[in-house]
């Protein structure tokens, strides 16, 4: 697929834009957040030197169309967080991942960041298919996907750690699955 156009991406007070090596303070500094180590996959310890790979990847991915990686900003440029849609070429599907700062949490900002981004993957993108992964412990999350219309496809024993990636010593805990097609989505 070639280069994604990105279309203005503004849902009330959130914007979706991508990443500069200006957001690399606030990306590293919201990367420090437990939840975040515990469950996503960031590297932990969380560097500048992360963000900036971050950035890259964001751009790298969006040159290829192979992932829509964007940050959430306020009114006023502020970092809320970050949503992402991997896509798979293969079979025209895609995986979404968020997180949110802990000062800028349920507000809505995921549930707008992520509409924004299913409304680009049923609509312009025209993918079949959008999964996600969560930890069966993280209750945000799961609520979140409930919320955004997924349905709870099964889930996967003991297929995850709960706990910063790469932590052997971490417990490893159940992966709910949950799967949302263009049929199923009502924007808002
Ligand atoms: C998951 C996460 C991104 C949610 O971000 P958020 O901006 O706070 O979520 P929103 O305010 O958009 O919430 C939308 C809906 O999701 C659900 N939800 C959000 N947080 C929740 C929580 N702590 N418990 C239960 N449901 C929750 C609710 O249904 C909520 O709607 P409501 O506020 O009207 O009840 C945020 O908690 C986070 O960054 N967690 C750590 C990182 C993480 O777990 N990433 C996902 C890995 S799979």
């Amino acid at each position: 697929m070639p280069r994604i156009e990105l279309p203005p991406l503004t849902s009330g007070p959130v914007r979706l834009r991508p990443p500069t090596e200006a957001d690399v303070a606030a990306i590293a500094a919201a990367c420090q957040d437990p939840d975040i180590q515990r469950f996503t996959r960031v590297p932990s310890p969380y560097t500048a030197a992360n963000a900036r790979e971050f950035v890259h990847f964001c751009r790298d991915t969006l040159q290829r169309g192979t992932g829509v990686h964007l940050l959430a900003v306020d009114t006023d440029d502020e970092v809320l967080g970050a949503v992402g849609l991997g896509i798979d070429l293969a079979d025209f599907s895609g995986e979404l991942g968020y997180w949110v700062a802990p000062h800028a949490r349920r507000r809505g900002v995921a549930r707008r960041g992520c509409r924004l981004l299913l409304e680009l993957a049923f609509g312009p993108l025209q993918l079949g298919f959008v999964g996600l992964h969560a930890a069966a412990s993280n209750q945000a999350s799961n609520g979140l996907a409930r919320a955004l219309g997924f349905t709870l496809e099964g889930t996967l024993r003991e297929a995850m750690i709960d706990g910063p990636s790469g932590d052997r010593s971490a417990p490893r805990c159940d992966a709910n699955v949950w799967g949302l097609r263009p049929h199923e989505y009502s924007p808002a």
